[in-house]
């Protein structure tokens, strides 16, 4: 049987830590769902659609990796998918109390899923979304911390919005 995961996140933007779990998470599983949250962050710098254009246009020769979207509950999305199983990247202890507290509500809210973390690569440990979002609301480069699709896509929406 097929074992599928589903990777979900809010992925503004994808990071090279996020790759690494994604293409880590290719090997172990059949097949990876990444999925994106609609959420309405205002501090959002990519919208939704951006995202997963993005993500697909990364993953394009990866049949083993599909790119969603999703709203509302994860574990409903889940269900309508018929996963069970929920994959995150854990970077540092800080990472673990929420990680717990969602893997624990979701396990509650629908018993049939489980998640399983992955343990963040020590090279991406401290890369996270929200620190590239301040680089580059502040004229840094993220070139470090991101796919080159990723970067171009970022300078794009930064010039439109000046
Ligand atoms: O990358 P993030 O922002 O840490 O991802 C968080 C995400 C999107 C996985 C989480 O907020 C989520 O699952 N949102 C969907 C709504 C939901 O199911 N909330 C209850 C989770 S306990």
């Amino acid at each position: 049987m097929k074992k599928t995961v589903i990777y979900p996140g809010s992925f503004d933007p994808l990071t090279n830590g996020h790759i690494n779990i994604i293409k880590r998470a290719a090997k172990t599983f059949d097949e990876v769902i990444i999925a994106v949250a609609i959420n309405s962050n205002k501090n959002s710098i990519m919208s939704v659609d951006e995202r997963v254009n993005t993500i697909k246009s990364i993953f394009k020769n990866s049949k083993k990796i599909k790119i969603d979207k999703f709203s509302g509950l994860l574990v409903k999305y889940a269900k309508s998918k018929k996963v069970n199983t929920i994959i995150r990247g854990m970077r540092t202890v800080q990472d673990f109390e929420y990680e717990l507290q969602m893997a624990t509500s979701n396990n509650k809210l629908d018993q049939a899923i489980e998640t399983v973390f992955m343990v963040a690569d020590a090279n991406y440990a401290h890369i996270s979304s929200s620190l590239i979002k301040d680089i580059i609301k502040l004229g840094g480069s993220a070139k470090e911390f991101v796919h080159p699709k990723v970067e171009s896509e970022l300078k794009k929406i930064l010039k439109k919005r000046k």
